[in-house]
């Protein structure tokens, strides 16, 4: 059974105060509930505090990005070792990261390998572009992203793992992906990993669909037997919004 993940990607937004008043705001409206995993991504400065003030809250913690050394010269980054403790997740090879800071297939394999080397989960993200999708080649592209992504892992390591398809197209646009066709492409990621690893790993790691999933969309969206879950952006800076996602999903999956 793959429990669902509603992964809220909080981006370069709030300061600690309001990433703490966010945390708290969503608690009080969703609760205990243990049927899906409510994962939160804030900016790295906010991880620590956000960890203390939540410890006793059902959260889950991501970081946005790492790097794949575990110390050095890199001005201004951060390391897996250093979220160990902090974070349970670190999102890679978000769309963003590859279109504006030089993310390519090889880095995301490199922090893929780091983070899992480190005790952490990575969430991997692969999507096709608008040219890429208009030309007809959202398959090909999935494809050979998750598998760069995932070279040189393991089964287990995989399974570890969750994989977030995320069209560029809809990302912060308004314009999320039907249901039918974000459940198709999260079912070619299956296929994928089907090949390289076999169906026993193909049915046991969870793939989210993310772009411009908010309340109104997610119930058909998470009815698609291939979508584990949600990576959510701008729906995910609401409290309303993000904890009404999490019932809604609660509610499809019977919790
Ligand atoms: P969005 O962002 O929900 O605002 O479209 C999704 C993402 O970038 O992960």
């Amino acid at each position: 059974m793959r429990k669902p993940m509603m992964a809220g990607n909080w981006k370069m937004n709030l300061t600690v105060a309001e990433a703490l008043d966010l945390a708290r705001q969503i608690y009080r409206l969703v609760g205990e509930t243990t049927a899906v995993e409510q994962l939160l991504c804030p900016p790295s400065v906010c991880l620590h505090p956000l960890k203390a003030a939540t410890d006793d809250m059902p959260f889950l913690l991501g970081a946005q990005n790492c790097h794949w050394q575990e110390s050095g010269a890199f001005t201004g980054e951060i390391s897996p070792p250093m979220l160990r403790g902090l974070a349970d997740y670190v999102i890679l090879g978000h769309s963003e990261r590859r279109q504006l800071f030089g993310e390519t297939d090889e880095t995301v394999n490199r922090k893929t390998h780091a983070v899992l080397a480190h005790q952490l989960f990575p969430i991997v993200c692969v999507g096709e572009s608008l040219e890429q999708n208009e030309r007809g080649e959202t398959s090909s592209t999935i494809t050979a992203q998750v598998r760069a992504a995932l070279d040189g892992l393991n089964g287990e390591q995989i399974q570890s793992l969750v994989i977030a398809y995320e069209p560029i197209w809809a990302i912060g646009t308004g314009r999320a992906a039907t249901a039918q066709t974000a459940g198709e492409v999260c079912g070619l990621v299956r296929v994928v990993l089907r090949e390289m690893h076999g169906a026993a790993v193909a049915d046991t790691t969870r793939v989210l669909y993310g772009g411009s999933t908010k309340p109104d969309n997610i119930a058909a969206i998470m009815e698609q037997s291939d979508i584990d879950g949600a990576l959510i952006g701008g729906a995910s800076l609401e409290a309303d919004s993000y904890a009404e996602m999490v019932k809604i999903t609660a509610g499809v999956y019977g919790g």
